[in-house]
């Protein structure tokens, strides 16, 4: 069985600092749910309170209908997978996956079978009488998570688990989770800063602002292509930021940043009446701008600018251009070809366009 997670109105101060500020969030039943944030703005503080390693100020924690907020620890069948995967240094993997079950007076035959089917499905039946010190740190975060899901719990907070590997094998443990998740059904809460991560794992997730509130939640897509506020838009993904003034004309939706022009641009009724026409924001993604020397046709909106820098990272090109009033922006280019046809090159003047669609207007 699964059920949802449910926060609300959850605050929590440390040493009179406010750490989570009055935060209401449903991390639906059987998902892979990711929690991004930066650093210091409460993520682990949040995962803590849901396990019941601390207890909330203020606010209500449900797990499904059943209000868990002051059930202790182990009643709760919640798991937690810390950053430093906290191991029992003195037993060996066999001994720390078996843990959990041994506690339990569980007869010995089938903690056996539990534990040899996990190690096997994590491949670490060689590994059985190895000591955390002797294992790698892949190796160590896989026992992590067999030990805190041998139990069955309900849910499984994961606090940074990838932290502290390198990149290649951070991917691959970001796949073998997800096929895990895909498994299991357990609901899988993870924390991360990573914003690739939680792009890459997440079937929800919520984005958390410094302050230690919820600025958005949503799927990865709906995060990523529609932003809700700044702030959503520069922590996840890297974007273009214009101020001007929001305005109609006719059935078309006019943005005039003050220097450089106007751009159309494509915004919903209910965020027009939203934002302010003086002071709004037009952001639109490096990856959305087709950057080219010679001006082309069809797209809505085009500017031009010299470029400043380039960098080549393989699959893909940064360029970054210099716009007549001295604002300066990024653009991507997938790498589809060895020999391009035409080079880009630094000091060239080149033509910016974007589709209107592609733009998101916020407020400021
Ligand atoms: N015991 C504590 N006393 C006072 N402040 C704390 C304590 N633990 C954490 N904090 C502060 O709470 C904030 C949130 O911490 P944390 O939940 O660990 O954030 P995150 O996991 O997002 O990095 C940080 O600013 C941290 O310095
Ligand atoms: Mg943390």
């Amino acid at each position: 069985m699964t059920r949802s997670i449910r926060l609300v109105g959850v605050s929590k101060t440390k040493n009179g600092n406010k750490i989570l500020d009055n935060v209401t969030l449903t991390i639906p039943s059987g998902e892979f749910f990711a929690l991004l944030g930066p650093s210091g703005c409460g993520k682990t503080t949040l995962l803590r309170l849901i396990a019941g390693l601390e207890s909330v100020d203020a606010g209500k924690i449900y797990l499904g209908e059943v209000d868990i907020t002051h059930m202790p620890v182990h009643k709760r069948k919640i798991n937690i997978v810390f950053q430093n995967y906290a191991l029992f240094p003195h037993l060996d993997v066999y001994d720390n996956i078996a843990y959990s079950l041994s506690i339990t007076g569980m007869h010995e035959d089938e903690i056996d079978r539990r534990v040899f089917k996990l190690l096997k499905a994590f491949h670490l039946d060689k590994l059985v009488d190895k000591k955390p010190s002797e294992l790698s740190g892949g190796q160590q975060q896989r026992v992590a998570i067999a030990r805190a899901i041998i139990n069955e719990p309900e849910v499984l907070l994961l606090d940074e688990p990838l932290a502290a590997l390198d990149y290649k094998l951070r991917e691959k443990m970001l796949i073998e989770l997800i096929e895990l998740q895909d498994k299991l059904l357990t609901t899988f809460v993870y924390v991360t800063h990573d914003q690739f991560e939680a792009l890459t794992v997440a079937d929800h997730m919520c984005i958390m602002d410094p302050e230690g509130g919820i600025a958005q939640f949503g799927t990865p897509k709906q995060i990523y292509e529609f932003p809700d506020s700044t702030f959503v838009a520069k922590f996840v993904g890297n974007t273009n930021l214009f101020h001007g003034r929001l305005g109609k004309k006719g059935d078309a939706t006019l943005f005039h940043a003050s220097d450089l022009g106007t751009f159309t641009v494509e915004c919903t009724p209910q965020k027009l009446e939203l934002i302010e026409s003086d002071n709004a924001i037009m952001s639109i993604r490096p990856e959305k701008i087709f950057i080219s020397k010679k001006s082309v046709e069809n797209f809505s909106n085009t500017l031009k600018g010299i470029v400043n820098s380039i960098v080549y990272t393989g699959r893909s090109t940064l360029y970054e251009v210099l716009l007549k009033n001295g604002k300066k922006i990024q653009v991507f280019e997938q790498n589809e070809e060895h020999f391009p046809q035409v080079n880009i090159d630094y000091d060239d003047e080149v033509f910016l366009s974007w589709q209107k669609e592609n733009v998101v207007m916020l407020k400021e």
